[in-house]
């Protein structure tokens, strides 16, 4: 208290500037942190003082002394209240105030009387920060939807401070639109579903310490979008008792929830659905719905429309039970399917398409093609082809047309030498193969029923006129054709007559004729007699 008395006397002394080269004093103002320490720095050099003191000027207390020091004496007194919490330098008059508390701002004031009397003032200006502690940032949204929502981050810590915040590692930049900063504001409007991702850090400052928040990041739902369906098999037109298999996807976040529709009936929960052993009621429209229920948002994919459809089979084509005749059995081929509906019914002959005419129609719903008549070139292989969306059948069928025997001709020789063989064929178109039979002068000849009559040696008894006779044996119809043979040349050997009989025939028939004349020479002297009447 005494040495606090000192002070009017030494404020005097300055006042008349006997001192003033300066503040001692480093700065006009420092910064201390509440329960850290801090120290007011002098640019004094060690000299001979009289008195130094401390004293302080709070914004509620009046001046109060902290200490003084008399260093002649090598002495120092320091004020109660600031007993343990200060340590003073007596070589750089510098003090230290330690555990500051929130009340220790204010201005503190150095007074220095030197050896020469003069007085030394300075003053320093502590303001006493609290610590940052609890940095940490909030949302105004705890489920913000993309584009549909302004998030609008908090930073909060204990103390008194600036903000600043950071994206990942980098500063955020405020554009004014999109991203505005304000304050302990970091405010994203229309949020994009990456600009929460960071992590945003918030950092809380004051002149003497900074705090960073925990990692923040902020899910952003958005979607569904992108929806995409498939479909395997592909195919539009699916065979009944197949499987079809339709899958689906969409971008979204949270996960979308996915369902099935058919016919606008959900069928399904899951992202697949799969149909076994397909039915005519399979047939209809798929589609798949995602939802989002944060956005509250959903999209239909596009929609899949299958048809199923029986697959044919167990074609066949009605034969006619009758054996066909040319030119007079009328025919139906019918095509029939045991199984399946179809489409389309193409016929084909020996592999062509059948070719109508007024003989050969087709009916109009093409199962049934009728022949008026069948003629020989209407023999072949027919063929129905049905078809429909998911396959083909088809059936065949071997048409015989029976018909001839047709322009039989007999071939061999005119004439042939006495005991020079004998061959003769009978050539005629037929269907099944005729049977034969030949005859000669009008009598049938024993054992001569092939195409081909043979004789080894013919003898005179074989000349006269051949007939071949061809009998179709199915339809029983007939066609014959002669064919005149002469032997010519007597030979030697003959079993009727001998060539000594015929020389003995010829020598009877010589002297029969000799006789003749004789007895005609007689008979004429006789005439010449005159009658006796
Ligand atoms: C001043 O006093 C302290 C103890 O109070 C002593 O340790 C120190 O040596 C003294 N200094 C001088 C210069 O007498
Ligand atoms: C006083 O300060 C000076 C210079 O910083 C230093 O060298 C000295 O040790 C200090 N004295 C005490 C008692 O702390
Ligand atoms: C953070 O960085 C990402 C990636 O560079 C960016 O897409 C996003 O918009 C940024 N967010 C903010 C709030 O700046
Ligand atoms: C974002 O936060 C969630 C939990 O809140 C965490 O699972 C995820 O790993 C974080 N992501 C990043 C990039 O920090
Ligand atoms: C259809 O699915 C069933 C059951 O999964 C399976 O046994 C069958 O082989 C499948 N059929 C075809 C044609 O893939
Ligand atoms: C399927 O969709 C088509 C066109 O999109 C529509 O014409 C048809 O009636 C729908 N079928 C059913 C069974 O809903
Ligand atoms: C759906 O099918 C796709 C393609 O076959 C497959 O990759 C996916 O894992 C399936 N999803 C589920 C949920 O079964
Ligand atoms: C086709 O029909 C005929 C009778 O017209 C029948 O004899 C035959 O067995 C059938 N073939 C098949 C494969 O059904
Ligand atoms: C062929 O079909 C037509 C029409 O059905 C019928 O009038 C005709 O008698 C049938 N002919 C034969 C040989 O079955
Ligand atoms: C006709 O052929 C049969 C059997 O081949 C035979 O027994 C018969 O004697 C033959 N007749 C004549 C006249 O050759
Ligand atoms: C068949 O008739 C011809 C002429 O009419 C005759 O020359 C021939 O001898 C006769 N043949 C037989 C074997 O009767």
């Amino acid at each position: 208290m005494d040495l606090y008395n000192f002070r009017l006397p030494l404020l005097f002394l300055a006042a008349f500037g006997c001192c003033c080269d300066g503040s001692p004093l480093l700065d006009e103002e420092t910064n201390g942190v509440i329960g850290k320490h801090v120290t007011f720095k002098t640019t004094v050099i060690s000299m001979n003082f009289l008195t130094v003191s401390w004293s302080f000027d709070g914004a509620v207390t009046t001046t109060l002394p902290i200490l003084t020091n008399l260093p002649l004496a090598n002495k120092t007194n320091i004020d109660d209240r600031y007993k343990n919490r200060v340590t003073y330098n007596a070589t750089t008059c510098e003090l230290e105030l330690r555990n500051l508390v929130k009340e220790d701002s204010g201005e503190y004031v150095l007074t220095i009387v030197t050896g020469e009397g003069s007085q030394l003032i300075g003053k320093v200006i502590l303001n006493v920060l609290e610590p940052v502690t609890d940095v940490k940032i909030s949302s105004n949204l705890p489920d913000p939807v993309e584009i549909h929502s302004t998030v609008v981050l908090t930073c909060s810590a204990k103390g008194s401070f600036t903000y600043k915040w950071v994206n990942g590692s980098i500063p955020v930049v405020a554009d004014g639109t999109h991203i505005m900063l304000m304050g302990k504001e970091l405010t994203v409007s229309k949020v994009w579903r990456t600009d929460l991702r960071g992590p945003i850090f918030c950092i809380a400052e004051n002149a003497l310490e900074s705090g960073k928040s925990p990692a923040f990041n902020l899910t952003v739902s958005y979607g569904p979008e992108n929806i995409v369906m498939s479909q395997t098999p592909v195919a539009p037109f699916l065979k009944e008792g197949s499987n079809v298999t339709f899958t689906c996807s969409a971008i979204s976040d949270p996960p979308a929830q996915l369902q099935w529709m058919f016919n606008g009936v959900e069928v399904s929960k899951q992202a697949n659905l799969t149909i076994t052993k397909l039915e005519g009621i399979n047939s209809g429209n798929y589609t798949c719905l995602a939802s989002n229920a944060n956005t509250k948002h959903s999209i239909a994919s596009q929609v899949s429309t299958i048809s199923v459809v029986e697959p044919l089979s167990g074609t066949n084509i009605s034969s006619p039970s009758e054996p066909l005749i040319a030119g007079i059995s009328p025919v139906n081929l019918t095509c029939t399917v045991a199984a399946g509906k179809a489409d389309r019914v193409d016929w084909f002959k020996d592999g062509k398409p059948l070719a109508t005419s007024a003989r050969v129609t087709l009916s109009s719903d093409m199962r049934t093609s009728s022949f008026v008549k069948v003629e020989k070139e209407d023999a072949g292989v027919y063929k129905c082809q049905m078809k429909n969306n998911v396959n083909t059948d088809e059936a065949s069928y071997t048409m015989v047309i029976n018909y001839g025997p047709a322009d039989a001709i007999v071939t061999g020789k005119k004439a042939v030498k006495f005991e020079e063989p004998i061959e003769m064929s009978c050539l005629g178109e037929s269907v099944p193969p005729s049977t034969y039979a030949w005859k000669l002068n009008d009598s049938t000849i024993v054992n001569a029923t092939r195409e081909k009559y043979t004789v080894e040696k013919a003898s005179l008894k074989d000349a006269g006129t051949y007939t071949c006779v061809a009998r179709n044996p199915l339809t029983g119809l007939t066609f014959s054709k002669t064919h005149k043979l002469e032997v010519t040349e007597l030979g030697t050997v003959d079993s009727g007559l001998s060539g000594g009989a015929i020389a003995g025939i010829v020598i009877g028939v010589l002297v029969a004729a000799i006789i003749i004349a004789c007895c005609f020479c007689c008979r004429k002297k006789q005439t010449d007699v005159p009658s006796p009447y």
